[in-house]
């Protein structure tokens, strides 16, 4: 099969709309069936670099990068050649037995990391399984049980990942998993302290002193808050953090599962820019570019009590998946995508300035790289999320060729997240498509 191209393959598949739809209502369950964003469904025949095209062949700039998991490009012709080579030799070898490829992989992404720290890597399959990791990692490191996490965070689906996750569309109405504390985010536009650092930071004491023991496992930050509608946490309010954290007996862990792989562009990892180095760094999505990967970088140190007890994921570290790690690093550095991320971003930044001289319910634009967000409002003054507004442009942008997301806790926020190959020469089709959008719909 050519990569992107003929997708055509021995098994039979029906690519006619309706019967895809009635094959995943009939056969979907509820949970996997629920979480749609248009009205009508999207149908996506196949993806090359940073455009899909649907079963009718019209043609999208793919602004959500399936997403965030596609980093380098849809159907990009390495990861094709790392994952075929390697399924031709063996598609899987669990970490009860010996493979160079996981262990290379493990080797590169610690390079990655901070200097002058051991770095050690256990792969999962996925970013919720990581981040039950951390989270168990964290506690049997310091042998403390309460997390601190913040509000409008997203960390995944499993039970673990979804006690540390702030917005409640995500948190299903069972007992959560205790042992969790959330904290106001410093939300520069709309958190509910205002503008700067020093009152979030004052409500991590208050939370420490309040409503836990007093003594962390650790706490859980999004350097850029995703789902939560693209919100960089503020310079030193990480740094701030951490030291609260560090005081109180707990460890930093750090989830890039969107924010890193060179998506913000001035940083290979999101929280390099605020001058900190983590204990346990959290990562998936963009590490596979589609393929099923995630993995908890920790230092050494805080990952060895782990030893104590057998913890195996049956897939973990699986060497196609492993294969095409090494592959995404290796364009990463070829293709120079965080330099691409850094000036495509900026433009695209730039020109989303534009839209906000021309539109007065556009009430913020924010983000940094390939990582930017549009937030609408009723009015600039009272900032009142535009939901209904936001929805309405959104079904318009797929008209006008462009999938993004809908997000933020009103769902207000338009989302912005490519490929990291995303070119200058897209931006005017994105900006135009937007403009259109938004001239419809107003
Ligand atoms: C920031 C963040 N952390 C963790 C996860 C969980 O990753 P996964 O869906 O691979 O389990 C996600 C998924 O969207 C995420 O955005």
């Amino acid at each position: 099969m050519a990569a992107g191209g003929n997708t055509e393959t021995s098994l039979k598949i029906d690519w006619s709309g309706d019967d895809i739809v009635r094959r995943r209502e009939t056969f979907y369950a509820a949970s996997q069936r629920a979480f749609v964003p248009y009205q009508t469904p999207l149908i996506i025949k196949r993806g090359r670099g940073q455009y899909l095209w649907d079963e009718k062949d019209n043609k999208y700039i793919d602004l959500l990068a399936m997403n965030l998991c596609i980093s380098i490009g849809h159907a990009h012709p390495a990861v094709t050649k790392a994952m075929v080579e390697q399924a031709e030799q063996l598609s899987h070898c669990t970490t009860m037995f010996y493979h160079p490829v996981p262990a290379h992989f493990a080797e590169e992404l610690t390079a990655t990391m901070p200097k002058g720290e051991q770095w050690v890597v256990h792969f999962t399959n996925s970013g919720a399984e990581a981040i039950d990791l951390a989270l168990l990692m964290a506690r049997s490191y310091t042998g403390n049980t309460d997390m601190l996490a913040l509000r409008s965070s997203y960390h995944g689906a499993t039970a673990g990942a979804q006690s540390v996750t702030g917005i409640s569309g995500f948190r299903h109405n069972v007992i959560q998993l205790g042992g969790v504390s959330f904290v106001a985010e410093p939300n520069q536009y709309r958190g509910s302290f205002g503008e700067g650092v020093d009152p979030y930071l004052d409500d991590i004491d208050r939370a420490i002193h309040q409503t836990t023991s007093g003594q962390l496992a650790g706490m859980i930050i999004e350097p850029v808050q995703g789902y939560g509608g693209i919100v960089p946490m503020p310079m030193g309010y990480i740094a701030g953090a951490f030291e609260r954290v560090r005081a109180a007996g707990g460890v930093c862990i750090i989830d890039e599962v969107q924010s890193g792989f060179a998506r913000t562009g001035d940083n290979f990892w999101a929280f390099e820019a605020h001058g900190v180095t983590p204990d346990i760094v959290v990562m998936a999505k963009g590490i596979g570019n589609g393929i099923p990967l995630g993995a908890v970088v920790a230092k050494r140190a805080v990952a060895e009590p782990m030893a104590k007890k057998f913890l195996f994921h049956t897939y973990g570290a699986n060497p196609v998946a492993c294969a095409v790690g090494r592959a995404v690093l290796k364009v990463i550095q070829e293709e120079k995508l965080q330099e691409n991320a850094r000036k495509v971003g900026a433009l695209l930044g730039s020109r989303l300035q534009e839209l906000y001289n021309k539109y007065d319910f556009i009430g913020d634009i924010r983000g940094k790289g390939l990582m930017l967000a549009v937030e609408l409002v009723k009015s600039r003054k009272t900032r009142e999320p535009a939901t209904e507004l936001t929805a309405r442009v959104f079904e318009e942008t797929r008209r006008q060729g462009l999938v993004l997301s809908k997000s933020g806790p009103y769902r207000s926020v338009l989302r912005m997240v490519p490929p990291l190959c995303l070119q200058a020469d897209d931006v005017d089709a994105v900006v135009e498509g937007l403009d259109r959008a938004f001239a419809k719909t107003r």
